[in-house]
């Protein structure tokens, strides 16, 4: 039997066994996926059991996906360009590092007609996501990306990858058709992002990276104000599904409601 694997640390919350293990049984493949709470010492050995095919495939999540990138043999372009993988295989002898969250993220907004051509978009937070996030933009057409980070340096970076970007310090605001939050609040349910969003108004859409809870309270208060909203759901499932496809050459189906 095939053994895949997610490694991430927080990992009880990750919904990836769920959707995996449901596509390997819907198309009849001999294989079991599960999760492993990882700590950054255990990445060299996951990766040689890669090598050694007693894993097959691993899905990489926070906050990992940088870390993991010195062990590998190979990325692939998305990868490299975000310096950023959740996908790894085996490929002709090498070990293979993947992204599917750039077009995970795409696919997301395909799925709500989100055009991102010539819009103003406004991120916060600047881990491991964004690098993603702002791939997918920038592909997109977004004509001016904002980003704003609690620490300010950790928005270097990516201001060297991408020169045109703008940096505001954390709780300054620009002007926005589409806000992200790619932060980590809103994983509890009482955090709160400090925004005015009276000020604000309404007819942007408000997007949070976060699929669980299903409304932060960003999310909340957006729609109480006007705002079209989004959750990360879709770009979750849309990345799972990139991933599955890669290992299993199969584009799963996707069951919307399995993840309700
Ligand atoms: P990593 O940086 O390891 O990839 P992540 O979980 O992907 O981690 O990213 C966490 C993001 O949430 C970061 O942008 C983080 O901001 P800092 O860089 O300042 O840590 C942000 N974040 C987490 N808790 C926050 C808080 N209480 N207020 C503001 N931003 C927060």
């Amino acid at each position: 039997m095939e053994k895949y694997l997610v490694i991430g640390n927080p990992i009880e919350h990750s919904l990836s066994p769920k959707l995996h293990n449901y596509w390997i049984k819907e198309n009849n493949i001999n294989a079991i996926y599960e999760k492993k709470q990882t700590k950054k010492d255990d990445i060299e050995k996951i990766i040689n059991d890669i090598k050694k095919e007693k894993i097959k495939g691993v899905n990489v999540t926070v906050p990992f996906k940088k870390d993991v990138v010195p062990f590998l043999d190979q990325l692939t372009s998305l990868a490299d360009q975000t310096k950023s993988v959740n996908t790894i295989y085996k490929k002709n002898n090498k070990i293979i590092g993947d992204n599917t969250d750039v077009g995970g993220f795409e696919l997301a907004l395909r799925h709500i007609n989100y055009d991102v051509k010539n819009k103003k978009i406004f991120i916060l937070g600047a881990g491991g996501v964004t690098y993603s996030i702002i791939l997918a933009l920038k592909r997109l057409g977004a004509s001016k990306i904002t980003l704003s980070n609690r620490t300010k340096e950790k928005t270097i970076d990516l201001k060297k990858m991408y020169p045109d970007l703008n940096i505001l310090n954390w709780g300054e605001i620009s002007d926005f058709d589409m806000i992200i939050n790619a932060t980590s609040l809103g994983l509890k349910n009482e955090d709160q992002i400090n925004l005015n969003y009276s000020d604000i108004g309404s007819g942007k859409l408000f997007y949070d990276v976060i699929y669980n809870p299903k409304n932060t309270n960003f999310l909340l208060n957006a729609k109480k104000h006007g705002n079209q909203i989004e959750n990360g759901k879709m770009m979750f499932i849309y990345q799972a599904q990139l991933s599955f496809k890669i290992w299993h050459s199969i584009l799963p189906k996707i069951n919307y409601k399995l993840l309700d």
